[in-house]
């Protein structure tokens, strides 16, 4: 579905990403991992347009992606949920909602209506001002918003990060729930067990680079953990 081969980035003169190869199967949950700094956000950035590949392809569906806009990757079915769960502070739950639904072409309402039934705690808080959510209310809000724009493949920046515990065991069920529905899933987690509950593949990257890939159940939880400590 989603194929990255020999992706550079970088901001100005400072490189990043070198050569980075990565597959995400139909129906599959791809996990990375690496350290802090070692470049997953810029990775997951340049496989949605946000930030411009310096060389490199990335591949939807066997369409070469890699010059198109941001919106355009949107439109051809990939969501995103960048690091940090932010969406527009002043508008209320239910207007980001609709912000996001009409950006990515106005799909079937029913859309809005099946994020609502995977995270009903933002029922009640429709009316209320997304800038004044908890961190868990603002990170389901923020994986609603990417819901709404109809993706069969969603990408996920750290979608636990920050998130008392409960709530971290929803967006957990919430990302299973959709794989059972047949959504691929691109995934950034800081926790091992849940990385590893989810994962059907694990990518590890270290400065920039890609220095292990394997099936999940390839892979020993001590194998990952000591791939993470290089
Ligand atoms: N906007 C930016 N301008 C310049 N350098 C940046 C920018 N964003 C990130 N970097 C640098 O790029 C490198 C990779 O950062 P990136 O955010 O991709 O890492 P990460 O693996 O997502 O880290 P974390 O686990 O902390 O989220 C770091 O050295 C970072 O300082
Ligand atoms: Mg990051």
């Amino acid at each position: 579905m989603l194929s990255v081969h020999g992706l550079s980035a970088g901001y100005g003169r400072a490189r990043v990403l070198f050569g980075v190869d990565l597959d995400v199967a139909d129906n599959s949950v791809t996990c990375v991992m690496g350290r802090n700094g070692v470049g997953k956000s810029t990775l997951l950035n340049t496989i949605t347009g946000l930030i411009t590949a310096t060389s490199g392809q990335v591949t939807f569906d066997g369409t070469d992606i890699t010059r198109r806009p941001a919106h355009a990757r949107v439109r051809a079915g990939i969501g995103y949920v960048p690091q940090g769960h932010e969406s527009f502070a002043p508008l209320t739950v239910a207007e980001n909602l609709d912000v996001a639904w009409e950006a990515a072409g106005r799909g079937p309402r029913t859309l809005v209506d099946g994020a609502l039934e995977l995270f009903p705690r933002l029922v009640p808080l429709m009316g209320r001002h997304a800038g004044v959510l908890s961190g868990g209310q603002a990170q389901q809000l923020a994986i609603a918003r990417a819901l709404v724009t109809n993706p069969r493949l969603l990408i996920l920046d750290e979608p636990t990060e920050g998130i008392q515990p409960s709530i971290v065991a929803e967006i957990e069920e919430a990302i299973a729930t959709l794989h059972a529905r047949g959504i691929a899933v691109l995934l950034v987690e800081q926790y091992l067990d849940v990385a590893l509950r989810l994962a059907d593949t694990v990518t590890v990257l270290d400065a920039g680079a890609v220095v292990h890939s394997a099936a999940r159940e390839d892979l020993s939880t001590e194998q990952v953990q000591s791939l993470l400590a290089i």
